[in-house]
């Protein structure tokens, strides 16, 4: 009923007030890009973002609450409201960022390629994969299929389900090329022993990565930026960083 809707305003609470009255953070992430979140041999959910999201429940002192859900819809799902935060590895892009609100980075990586055996010392950058005679593969609904369509826009393209899926297509030769964020290629190469994939490591793209969350709250947004500049200088980010990230 006021002039300035100043009723409303009030009325809009943010999400930490909602998360501190359950006492639980809910957070959304696609299991399956490693290391950041994967599902472990008992069915739990490890990984570097899995750490990082246990660490911010532990300083709000609620509990973790997993959301797993599809990387596709996971920016709709995070807008009607399935949990509160995508710790999914999710890059920020001009695209999403009209969608949703991004906390400062956490990481930066890129785009790197998993080459199939057969091209070893034949194709040295994503340029010489810009051919329609050559297959490549990522998956749906990331920034590996965006960068594919933008910089190798003549090569066939297959998009899959799962990033582990594509990286096989490649190992198993279906497919010459898998484009994806550099982390993962690495814990693929490492797990599948080197010399059965060509890992052209030089990242080609620059991809912060970054939490995820609904627009118009300003309160979580500064919680989740201090909380990470914290953790970056009192040792906790680096513990978490070299349990993951280092061999
Ligand atoms: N960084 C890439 C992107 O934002 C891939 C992220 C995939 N994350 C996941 N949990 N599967 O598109």
């Amino acid at each position: 009923g006021t002039v300035f809707g100043a009723d409303a305003e009030l009325a809009k609470k943010s999400t930490l007030e909602e998360i501190l009255k359950r006492g639980e953070l809910r957070v959304g992430f696609d299991a399956g890009y490693m290391p950041f979140e994967m599902t472990d041999k008992n069915g739990r959910y490890v990984g570097f973002d899995i750490d990082l999201a246990k660490e911010m429940a532990k300083a709000m002192g609620v509990k973790f609450v997993p959301v797993n859900t599809d990387f596709d819809g996971i920016i709709p799902a995070l807008m009607t409201g399935k949990f509160d935060i995508i710790i999914s590895g999710m890059t920020v892009t001009q695209q999403r960022n009209l969608q949703i609100n991004f906390s400062d980075p956490y990481i930066v990586v890129g785009q790197s390629i998993l080459l199939n055996k057969k091209l070893a010392g034949k194709i040295k950058s994503y340029k010489d994969l810009n051919n329609p005679k050559y297959t490549v593969v990522s998956r749906i609904g990331t920034t590996g299929e965006m960068a594919v369509k933008r910089y190798i826009p003549k090569a066939k393209y297959k998009s899959f389900d799962k990033e582990a899926d594509g990286a096989l297509e490649v190992l198993n030769g279906r497919a010459d090329a898998f484009v994806y964020d550099f982390p993962f290629n690495v814990v693929f190469v490492a797990q599948h022993g080197e010399g059965k994939v060509v890992h052209l490591d030089k990242p080609f793209t620059y991809e912060p990565l970054a939490f995820g969350i609904r627009k118009g709250d300003p309160d979580f947004l500064n919680w989740l930026n201090n909380f990470l500049r914290q953790i970056k200088h009192d040792g906790r980010y680096e513990r978490i960083y070299n349990k993951w990230m280092k061999g």
